[in-house]
């Protein structure tokens, strides 16, 4: 069984044991014989850490978001910053890409973790054709091919309404939103405890920035995943839980899809 199999009977069995009025399992630990290694790719605000979310804790895929990274560079002292730290947050406060070399030394320093056995799942990176360059040597020095690059889409209006009532856990990073996925206890963390605060990225001048960006340096990996056979496009206009199993069934497509080709 594959992990990606393992995961949709996992989901099944759960959405059946809700109708009955019971909870769902608790999560089992996947096979590892044939790891996932996903991009997530998609504007700023589409959901792609809210899905990155349900892959690591259904599955235990190794996640790794860079904006989470130098986000979590703020919480450290001056002296314990280094300079492509501080340089990082001049550029994400303004909402403006980092710069790929700070960027690519840092997914370098990670990149014995990409070794996950139950796969791993990029958030937010690659952002550009340079670092996508970067990334493809990497996994093929490491041998670790991709699964597939799964690009959420949805009209912009609605990625600005999401962005704005997001809400994100200074503790465990976890995000809400405050109407589609409110916290249960208003500013706190369901998970944690920990106080919930708006992304300063997050206020209309920064999003105007990040979606020109968007646009510009990253649409064009688009093309570039399609071109390699890897991308899978999902709408993302449901709720997460809905967009995860549309993901799950778009990722066993693909994979369907390439078995065929291959036996032809
Ligand atoms: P990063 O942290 O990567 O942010 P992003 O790509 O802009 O993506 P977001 O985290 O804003 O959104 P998301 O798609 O994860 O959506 P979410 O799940 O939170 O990057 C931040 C900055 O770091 C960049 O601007 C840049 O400066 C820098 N940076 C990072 N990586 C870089 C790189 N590789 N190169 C250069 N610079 C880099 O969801 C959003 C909201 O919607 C939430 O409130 C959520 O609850 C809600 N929501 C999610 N799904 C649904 C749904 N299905 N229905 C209703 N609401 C939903």
């Amino acid at each position: 069984m594959t992990v990606l199999d393992f995961m949709i009977k996992t989901e099944k069995s759960n959405a059946a044991a809700k109708s009955g009025g019971q909870t769902s399992t608790p999560p089992a630990p996947a096979p590892a014989d044939k790891p996932l290694r996903l991009i997530l790719l998609g504007a700023p605000g589409v959901g792609k850490g809210t899905q990155a979310e349900f892959f690591s804790q259904k599955l235990g895929l190794y996640h790794f978001s860079t904006g989470d990274f130098f986000r979590a560079a703020k919480k450290l002292t001056p002296e314990q910053r280094t300079a492509g730290m501080n340089e990082a947050m001049t550029y994400m406060t303004k909402g403006l890409l980092v710069p790929d070399t700070t960027v690519l030394a840092i997914v370098r320093e990670n990149a014995g973790k990409l070794n996950c056995p139950q796969g791993f799942l990029l958030d937010g990176f690659p952002r550009t054709v340079a670092q996508a360059g970067a990334l493809e040597e990497l996994l093929a020095r490491e041998k670790l091919p991709l699964t597939a690059v799964v690009n959420y889409e949805l009209p912009m209006q609605e990625i600005v309404d999401r962005l704005s009532g997001r809400r994100t856990c200074a503790g465990c990073k976890a995000v809400y939103h405050l109407v589609t996925r409110p916290p249960l206890k208003k500013d706190v963390c369901d998970h944690c405890g920990g106080a919930l605060y708006q992304r300063e990225d997050d206020k209309p001048e920064s999003i105007r920035v990040r979606m020109n960006a968007y646009q510009q340096s990253t649409m064009p990996l688009i093309q570039f995943y399609q071109k390699r056979g890897l991308l899978v496009p999902i709408q993302a206009d449901k709720t997460p839980a809905e967009i995860f199993e549309r993901t799950l069934a778009g990722l066993k497509a693909a994979e369907a899809a390439k078995e065929r080709k291959t036996k032809k």
